[in-house]
């Protein structure tokens, strides 16, 4: 394991370098932090929400361990929309994806054995070496377009995966999804599926949930944020799905989280479930919009530079290749020469050296400004 948590190494060097030039006009295109304000339906909400807290006939103490109903039931009808039924039960409300995909391993065997990708989102990795578990990792690489498909010969019992892909902004197809469940069932594994961008896929033929592949509630479970699709990064706020049908997990996590977790809080509960009404849907997706054309043109100046590329559709990320250069030579590069921040693929896995990400969540403003630096740089 890496000595730092890589966005937190990126912070240190983007500080140190900003310190000595502090004249220096900096672009942030690394870690995948939202910049446009909460919608006014959920800020509505979360108004409401803290006035009925100070309320004697509306105060609210300890809330329900899984989430209050109002919140499950507007995630299940959500769930309805894209064709997938659900049990309220089903559903358990998190403070976002990211404790959610390393906490889960609390109900899981020391001895199994975990499959993550190479390149991969760097938590799924750290917290399975943080608990000394043996963990395979598969090729994700240029030939297999990020999307690697499993390989009968090795064996795992917890497999991670990541749809809309972080780091590579690569999409899995539903044919594809069903060979990994397929895999799964035979295995007798478990598929760990972070959905944390589904909300950024538009082509309708491309899965949003796991759960749209046949036989995937015997063997995954989702977990979800609307860090990314609502701007909830510092407001947390998530959800993971863990279906009945899946051996007896649901009810091993209802009794981990019953034991070391007391829920989200009231208000942020409220504020989530105004992300699910009408209103927040037609908010959010302005709001994403803006992102998806930062991508665009992102993605544009690459092909105009005749710079390979991935993701930048259905997703928030683009993954592109360094050329000949290492990832982190390019990160110093772009810092230095461009003054934009980017992430080095190298810190995702060996199968990142040679990639660099970034990403969409910017205004489009400054995103023409870093793209017109990397043009000049690259031209
Ligand atoms: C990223 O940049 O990969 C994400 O923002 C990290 C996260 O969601 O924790």
């Amino acid at each position: 394991m890496q000595d730092s948590y890589l966005f937190a190494t990126i912070a240190q060097k983007v500080s140190a370098y900003s310190a000595a030039h502090p004249d220096k006009e900096i672009i942030k295109m690394g870690i995948g932090d939202v910049t446009i304000p909460l919608c006014k339906a959920v800020v509505e909400a979360g108004v409401k929400a803290v006035k009925e807290m100070g309320e004697k006939e509306t105060f609210r103490g300890y809330g329900p361990y899984e989430g209050y109903d109002f919140l499950t039931g507007a995630i299940r009808n959500y769930y309805k929309k894209n064709g997938v039924e659900l049990d309220i039960s089903e559903i358990f409300v998190s403070d976002g994806a990211k404790s959610d995909v390393a906490n889960i391993l609390d109900i899981f065997g020391q001895d199994n054995v975990v499959l993550v990708p190479d390149p991969v989102y760097p938590v799924y990795l750290d917290t399975n070496v943080m608990l000394g578990r043996e963990v395979k990792f598969i090729d994700s690489n240029k030939s297999n377009g990020f999307l690697p498909l499993p390989d009968g010969k090795v064996k795992a019992d917890i497999i991670y995966l990541c749809s809309p892909n972080n780091p590579t902004g690569a999409v899995y197809n539903k044919e594809q999804l069903k060979c990994w469940v397929d895999y799964a069932l035979k295995n007798d594994a478990v598929i760990l599926f972070d959905a944390a961008y589904e909300f950024y896929v538009t082509d309708k033929t491309l899965p949003r949930s796991i759960f749209e592949i046949e036989g995937a509630k015997k063997c995954a479970i989702e977990f979800c944020s609307l860090s990314k699709t609502a701007g909830f990064t510092g407001t947390r706020c998530g959800y993971t799905v863990i279906p009945k049908a899946l051996k007896n997990l649901n009810a091993m996590w209802l009794r981990r989280q019953s034991t070391k977790f007391n829920g989200v809080s009231y208000v942020v509960q409220r504020m989530a479930e105004a992300v699910f009404s009408e209103k927040g849907q037609e908010q959010i997706k302005t709001n994403v919009d803006v992102y998806m054309k930062n991508a665009k043109h992102i993605s544009g100046v690459l092909n105009s530079l005749g710079i390979w590329h991935t993701g930048g559709v259905n997703s928030p990320y683009i993954w592109l290749s360094c050329g000949e250069m290492k990832s982190w030579d390019f990160f110093d590069k772009l810092l230095e020469q461009a003054n934009v921040v980017g992430t080095p693929g190298a810190g995702f896995g060996k199968n990142g050296e040679g990639f660099f990400r970034l990403t969409a969540f910017n205004n489009y403003e400054n995103t023409c400004k870093a793209m017109q630096r990397i043009e000049k740089l690259f031209k």
